[in-house]
Order: structure tokens, then sequence, then C-alpha cells
């Protein structure tokens, strides 16, 4: 199945009333329809010109039958009518030469493989992970620059095109090895990008280099040059020195770049305690019955652990206090691992449980996995008096001092401040992922819907803003905003997150992410002041 690059095919409704099954269908749909890349027009003539597609290049490049963990391939889905398949870019992680390096590939089949602010999130992100976890970057560079129409949205802030280019100095600063190949254009900005890497390679007669094309030329000074004499891959290798190997085709600059990575320094990974994994013993399927998606039922989190673990089994920590929280350790594919999962609302007890794990994790040099599923912390003048709030504190600050990797799964929902007692993206886990029928917000649907409902009627009442609509009516609308606003496909689209997984491959995907966090040797951990 192809994208015609016209229709609206991502299902943007809220996920509401939907089974995991529907969800999972959506899903894979959607992505079935991503990776085919731009219209079957722009994949052709893309073909015709002797290239390869951006997922084939990354193939070519990884080692033989090795995996590609592909992050937030559904970024952009259901925003600019669905005319930015992956946002146009594909990035993720994989094995070059048996050695770890994040993969970002322009798709030039997406509008000229141009940047709107989903592409830019996406390739800042896959540097970012690149700094966290030491991994080295290969940029397969084919891109038009930025997508002019949405230039005041991706040009002026401190996150947007330029942070990719500061991003490649402070890579290169770090030790990190950063590599470009030159597979099409490379257009105004999108020069720096093999200018600044430490290593590039064009490809003859197909990859341009240019501050300014041969129109703008044109337009600035009346002189007339072709894009082959202005910025081609010969030009590069043999006058301007921009480049510094020149390959005949695609499969020839990759194979070059491989070349390239086999001199990498080896990485220094961090010491940590493993042993031979050992498979769960239920199967991963049974994941899927425990994705429930209906509000007011909790993710059966012990149930989902005992599919997840090594062997199923589970060391549980404080098992008998604060029982809405569980903590514990287990093994990964032999990693030992500390797992915070919740299993109810947060109060006092629960936040200090969670600080005390969190701090004996770190000082264990034991990574955490984080299971979401919370509606946030306790309300009420009992709690405020016990000072929730001071004991909130404590787990957030361990959680935001951390210096050992944390990896958050949003397997429910993840809801307030309990989203940040969890490592939300705000606390830099490593990685974050949801499941389908996973949700993200300040507050439920419902909730927020009563509460705003309540705050209009109040106001209502002092005469400032009478509602013409009905309480029901207005209780729907912004139940029916909220739903919508806060589904995985919500927030996987903005790149709030690292990609939806099946929850039957949550294992296989926490079993690769450890092994990339353990690339590098972790800081050491620094606690700040708690309020006690
Ligand atoms: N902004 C917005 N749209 C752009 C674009 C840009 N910078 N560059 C390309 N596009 C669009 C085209 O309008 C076309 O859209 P359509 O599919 O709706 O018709 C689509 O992307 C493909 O472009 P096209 O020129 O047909 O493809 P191509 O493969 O022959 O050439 C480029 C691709 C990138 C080499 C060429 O489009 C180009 O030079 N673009 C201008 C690049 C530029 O000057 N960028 C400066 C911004 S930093």
């Amino acid at each position: 199945m192809s994208n015609s690059g016209k229709q609206h095919n991502t299902k943007t409704t809220s996920g509401a009333q939907q089974t995991i099954e529907e969800l999972l269908k959506d899903y894979y749909e959607n992505y079935k329809r991503v990776i085919a890349g731009g219209s079957e027009a722009a994949v052709a003539l893309h073909r015709s010109r002797g290239k390869l597609t951006a997922r084939e290049r990354i193939d070519a490049l990884l080692d033989k039958d090795s995996p590609f963990l592909e992050l937030s391939a559904l970024a952009a889905a259901g925003q600019y009518n669905d005319q930015f398949p992956s946002a146009g870019i594909v990035s993720g992680i994989g094995k070059v030469q048996g050695r770890y390096v994040v993969i970002v590939a322009n798709d030039a089949t997406v509008k000229g493989g141009t940047y709107i602010r989903e592409t830019i999130r996406k390739h800042i992100r896959a540097q970012e992970i690149a700094i966290d976890n030491h991994l080295p970057a290969i940029y397969l560079v084919d891109s038009g620059g930025i997508f002019l129409p949405e230039q005041s949205r991706v040009f002026p802030d401190k996150d947007d095109f330029g942070r990719i280019f500061s991003n490649q100095a402070r890579i290169s600063a770090m030790g990190i090895p950063q590599v470009a190949v030159v597979m099409g254009s490379c257009t105004a900005g999108g020069a720096y990008i093999p200018a600044m890497s430490d290593e590039s390679i064009i490809v003859k007669n197909q990859g341009t280099i240019f501050i300014g094309g041969p129109p703008l030329v044109k337009a600035a000074t009346g002189e007339e040059v072709t894009d082959e004499e202005l910025g081609g891959g010969d030009v590069h290798a043999r006058i301007s020195g921009v480049v510094d190997h020149l390959a005949d085709d695609d499969l020839h600059a990759l194979k070059i770049c491989r070349n390239i990575v086999s001199g990498f320094h080896p990485s220094q990974p961090q010491m940590i305690n493993r042993i031979e994994g050992r498979e769960p013993l239920l199967p991963s399927r049974g994941l899927h019955k425990l994705a429930v998606n209906e509000s007011g039922t909790l993710i059966d989190h012990a149930a989902v652990i005992e599919h997840i673990v090594d062997g199923g089994e589970f060391q549980p920590f404080k098992q008998e206090y604060a029982k809405t929280l569980i903590t514990g350790f287990a093994r990964i594919n032999g990693y030992q691992v500390g797992i915070v999962a919740n299993n109810g609302v947060v109060f006092g007890e629960t936040s200090r449980k969670g600080a005390h794990f969190v701090q004996l994790c770190n000082f264990r040099k034991t990574p955490i996995i984080f299971l979401h599923d919370v509606t946030g912390f306790i309300v009420g003048k009992k709690y405020e008096h016990d000072g929730i709030a001071r004991d909130g504190a404590k787990w957030i600050h361990a959680v935001s001092t951390s210096a050992v990797p944390l990896i958050s799964v949003v397997t429910g929902g993840s809801y307030g401040a309990g989203n940040y007692a969890m490592a939300g993206r705000a606390f830099d886990p490593r990685f974050l992922f949801m499941w389908p029928n996973a949700r993200i917000g300040v507050m439920g649907g419902d909730q927020a819907a009563r509460v705003l409902t309540q705050l209009k009627k109040a106001k209502g009442k002092n005469g400032a803003d009478l509602e013409a609509k009905s309480e029901e009516q207005l209780y729907k609308e912004i139940k029916a905003r909220y739903d919508y606003e806060s589904s995985a496909m919500y927030s996987t689209s903005r790149i709030w997150d690292d990609g939806i997984i099946d929850p039957a491959n949550t294992r296989t995907v926490l079993s690769m992410v450890l092994d990339i966090v353990t690339q590098r040797q972790w800081p050491e951990f620094k606690p700040g002041v708690y309020r006690m």
C-alpha cells in the first residue's frame, strides 16, 4: 500500500472506546502506509534516478540481519493532511560493524525531504540519543532544507533547524563520531550537515551541496550555473574539499561509510550486573489482554512484569508498604533492572517508597524501568495537611537527578504530576514508548471536563461569563477534546515519545534499549536537597 499523499489517512478518533485489537489494527495500517514513503509517483521518480529509498539505504548500511529500532515512525500522522509520512525522515538505532549507531535518513520522496517542525524534532531527538548514549551518528542526507511554507514554525527558535548544526559541533566536541553521506540535495542550512561532520561522502552525479541553489544564484548575481557545476560530487571532492570521499552510487557510498565506522575507537561500556538471559514463562501475546483501554480500569502491572522479565521472576521491594506502587528487581535479557510500576493513586507513602527505590537503584548502578498507569497524586485537605507536595517532591527529585538510565513505557494513563514522578519526557528518560492504548495529559478527559464545567458554572454565577451551552453539552465537548489530545496517536505524531510499540514487543524493545544505554559509562549520582 502506498500513500497517495492527498488523502487524510490517519485515524484521528480519540481511541476512547476502541479495543486493543482495533488500536493495533490502526497502528499497523498506519505503519504500513508510512513505510511506503511519499506518493507512488514520487517513489518511482526517486528510483528512476538510481536512488535507493531511505529505508533501503538504512537496510544496506546495517549489519546483515541485525535489528533496527525505528523511532517515532508515526511522527506527523494525522497532521498536514497526512502529506508527511514519518515526517519525511527515518531515524533509529542499529548496528554497523557490530557497533550501535544512530541513523538519520531524509526521505526525499516526501516533499523533497524538506523539514517541518516534526522532522526537526526527530532529527534533534536522534542527536540527543547519540549524546546521552555516546553513539556515533550517521546522517544519510537527501533534503531540500526547510519546508518553506512552515518557515516561521521551524527557523527562528532555539530548538529549530539551527539546533541540528549547533548539536553537530557539540557532539563532535564530546568525541562522538559523525559521518554524513550525501545522497541527494543538501541545500542552504542543510549544507552544514556534511560540512560539520567529521567525515563525509558524496555520491557522484547525484549528491549536491550548496548554500544557495542555481535559481537563488541567478536571482542574486545573474550568474547561470548548473547544480553539478555549483556543488556536485566532483566539485566538493576535488575542488572545495567539503567532502572526503566520492562514491559511484548509493551502495558504494554506504560501503565506504561502513569502512569508516570500522575504524572508530571502541565504545567504553558501563560495567553492569548481567548474566545469561532467560525467556519469561508466559507468552508475550498475553500482554494484549493486559492492555485494557477502559478509563477507571488499572493495568495489572504485576502480570505485565511477569510477562516481560526473565523466568517471570521478580523480587519485590517494600511489598507490604504503599501498595499503590510496585517496586522491585528483576532481569530482562540478563540485565539487572529496577522496576517502578503504578498500582493506583499516589499517596505520601507511595512517594516516599518511590524516592527510596529510585535512590537505591542509583547507588547500585541499576537502570530503572517505569511502567506508567497513574492518574496523579491524591487530593484533599487531609493529604495537603500531611504534606503530599513535600513527599511528591522527594520522588520527583530522585528521578530528576538520577544518574542511571531511566526507561519509560506508558502502558495506561500518565497524568498530571504522576507523569513527572514516573520519569515523563521532561525528566529525560533515555527512552519513552507508548502502548497503543496509552494516554498522556494533565488529567483524564472525564476529570478535566468536570473541573472546567465547574469553573465555567462558577463564573456564570458571578454574571461574568454566562454560558449559553448546557452543562452536559459543555462536558461532552471538553471530554472529547481531552480524550483526543491525550491519545497515543496524538502524542506520537508530535514526538512527545519515541514511538508506539505493540505491547507484545515490550520485552524485545527493552532488551535492545538496555544494550544501548549501557554503551557508555554513567555519571556519579549527586542528589540535591530533599525536603524532609
Ligand atoms: N519548501 C517547500 N516545498 C518544497 C521545498 C521547499 N524547500 N523543496 C521541495 N518542495 C516540494 C515541491 O514543491 C514538491 O511538492 P509537490 O510534491 O507538492 O509538488 C516536492 O517538494 C518535491 O519537489 P520537486 O522539486 O518536485 O522534487 P525533486 O526531487 O526534483 O527536487 C529538491 C527536490 C529538494 C532538490 C528541489 O525541490 C529543490 O531544490 N527545492 C528547493 C530547495 C531550497 O531552495 N531550499 C532552501 C530552504 S532552506
